[in-house]
């Protein structure tokens, strides 16, 4: 967890550091890291190690305070679940919540997800990719912070096992646009929905904060699920 190599690649981010710790995300950070942390150099992750075993594996991309992604380890405790966040205060919430509900089948990386695609994940070794409400970056001359693009969509690509899938949300209707765009445009994913089309909302899907907030401000929300193509 080094705030400090965060800062210094000159990649375009998809996120900005941001916020505080409550005293409570600190003290689960200093006493959990050391156990449900992974700590990411710029070479392969050994999850193997990492989470004692081999499972299904599945990533979430910007977990934000981890709602989704404790449901989810929750109610599959035969998956692993690695959580790659930035926001030291989401990881601090991920980690008490994990010590209080006795979860022990998530991990956490706090890195940019996007150098963790490239360099830390074996090809072909993730079931399942969620990327849910990323930043919308609402403005022109931000849209190439989204983290949504065709590298990026490239590099979940070789991290998904040929049976994999890949599941976004957003609510924020010019930001899925671009997701389908982008998605529908990569030849190695498949829109389960149809070209151009939207899924309807997973009825097993955790209501987030976010979604609610998008609810609230009565924008609709987008839900896109794309499948590896299959290569004879
Ligand atoms: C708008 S929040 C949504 C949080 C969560 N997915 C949800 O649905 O509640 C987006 C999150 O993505 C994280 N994020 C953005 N870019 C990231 C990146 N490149 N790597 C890891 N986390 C990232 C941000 O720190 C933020 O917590």
């Amino acid at each position: 967890m080094d705030d400090e190599k965060q800062q210094q690649s000159t990649r375009t981010r998809s996120f900005v550091t941001r916020g505080r710790k409550t005293e409570a995300q600190t003290r689960a950070i200093d006493e959990l890291w050391p156990v449900y942390g992974v700590e990411f150099d710029g070479q392969l992750l050994d999850l193997d190690a990492a989470f004692g075993r081999r499972a299904p594996r599945a990533v979430e991309i910007g977990f934000g305070n981890g709602e989704n992604l404790l449901t989810l380890a929750e109610r599959h405790p035969d998956t692993d679940f690695l959580g790659v966040e930035v926001h030291g205060a989401g990881v601090g919430r991920v980690l008490g919540e994990m010590r209080v509900r006795g979860i022990e089948n998530i991990r956490v990386v706090r890195h940019d997800a996007v150098e963790v695609f490239e360099h830390g994940l074996a090809e072909h070794s993730i079931a399942e990719v969620m990327i849910y409400f990323p930043d919308p970056w609402p403005k022109v001359r931000h849209h190439r912070r989204r983290i949504v693009q065709p590298d990026v969509a490239k590099l979940i690509v070789r991290a998904l096992v040929p049976a994999g899938v890949l599941r976004l949300a957003t609510d924020w209707e010019p930001y899925a646009e671009h997701m389908i765009a982008v998605l529908d445009a990569e030849p190695g994913l498949v829109n389960t929905a149809g070209e151009s089309l939207f899924i309807p909302r997973p009825e097993d899907r955790p209501v987030t904060k976010f979604e609610q907030r998008g609810e609230r401000l009565g924008h609709a929300i987008f839900y896109l699920e794309y499948r590896p193509a299959a290569h004879p």
